[in-house]
């Protein structure tokens, strides 16, 4: 992907970056098949991406990513931030030549993926149950970059933005409850990062929201008393169990379905097949 090798060498004098293995690159796919010329917001976009991630492993205290150590991991924690910072400030830096409505669009996302870390901090300290704040929190640290994304493309190739918006969003909000989703159902190796980490981190994620909800009295309880905790292969198994019992995997499956036809809906008179492939994928992937 040419949007991959600008971004590398935007970075290529940082020793550390070569340790940084590619993502998916779901957001530089979506800006280029949106508009095809526009390699180098993908490459900006990718780059804002990457340092999300460097402060969110430092964050969630994470070894891996994307199947190799982090650079956390590997070099510490002031190196991962100040390699984020730098990553980020090199991108904002190329962001101004895109013009102002195009700036603010992107730089407004990061602002609002910002918020959304600090959210999903501020939402780890005690079990919530509460769906809206957590729709809320996935809005802002992921789905807004994404919505961002298409947003900006659109711009650039002179579609209708808001339409484009409501189809990253959307994407965005699917890929989450996804990601989310197969914290729980998949291993460490499939993931390329830790698996079954998100409630040990704190986190009650769609899922567990929905398992709260439906566990009865001492189920409930039980599910309580694992929140944070190492757990044990037993333990593991049960919550696994006890998520197919109650049909949670399907429910959410369902909900960010749901969101993927919203959003190739939003965008169907400009008939663009990718789109609706990758939004496809979001939902079927396993990674
Ligand atoms: C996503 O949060 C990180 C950002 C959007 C900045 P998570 O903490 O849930 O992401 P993973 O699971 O580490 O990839
Ligand atoms: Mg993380
Ligand atoms: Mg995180
Ligand atoms: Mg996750």
């Amino acid at each position: 992907m040419r949007y991959f090798e600008i971004m590398d060498n935007m970075f290529e004098k940082f020793e550390e970056y070569k340790d940084i293995q590619k993502g998916k690159g779901i957001r530089g796919k979506l800006i280029t098949i949106i508009n095809p010329e526009a390699d180098k917001l993908a490459a900006v976009v990718e780059s804002i991406h990457l340092a999300s991630l460097l402060h969110d492993d430092v964050i969630d205290e994470a070894d891996s990513r994307r199947g190799v150590q982090s650079i956390n991991s590997k070099y510490g924690d002031f190196t991962a931030v100040m390699l984020g910072d730098i990553v980020y400030s090199k991108a904002f830096y190329e962001l101004i030549d895109f013009g102002k409505e195009i700036a603010k669009t992107v730089s407004n996302a990061v602002f609002l993926l910002s918020q959304g870390e600090l959210e999903d901090v501020k939402l780890s300290k005690e079990i919530n149950l509460d769906k809206q704040k957590y729709m809320d929190m996935i809005y802002k640290k992921t789905a807004s970059l994404i919505e961002a994304s298409c947003k900006a493309a659109a711009i650039s190739a002179g579609f209708d933005s808001d339409k484009f918006a409501l189809y990253g969003k959307n994407i965005g909000i699917a890929f989450q409850i996804i990601d989310d989703l197969l914290d729980i159902t998949q291993d460490e190796q499939t993931l390329g990062k830790p698996a079954m980490h998100d409630f040990y981190e704190g986190k009650t994620t769609l899922p567990y929201i929905y398992l709260f909800e439906s566990l009865n009295g001492s189920d409930k309880e039980k599910l309580r008393s694992l929140y944070k905790k190492k757990l044990s292969k037993e333990e593991t198994e049960w919550i696994r169990d006890k998520m197919k019992e109650n049909g949670i995997i399907q429910k959410c499956y369902a909900e960010s379905k749901k969101l993927v036809e919203e959003a190739k809906e939003a965008i169907k008179e400009y008939n663009i097949a990718a789109l609706d492939v990758i939004a496809n994928k979001v939902v079927e992937r396993e990674f």
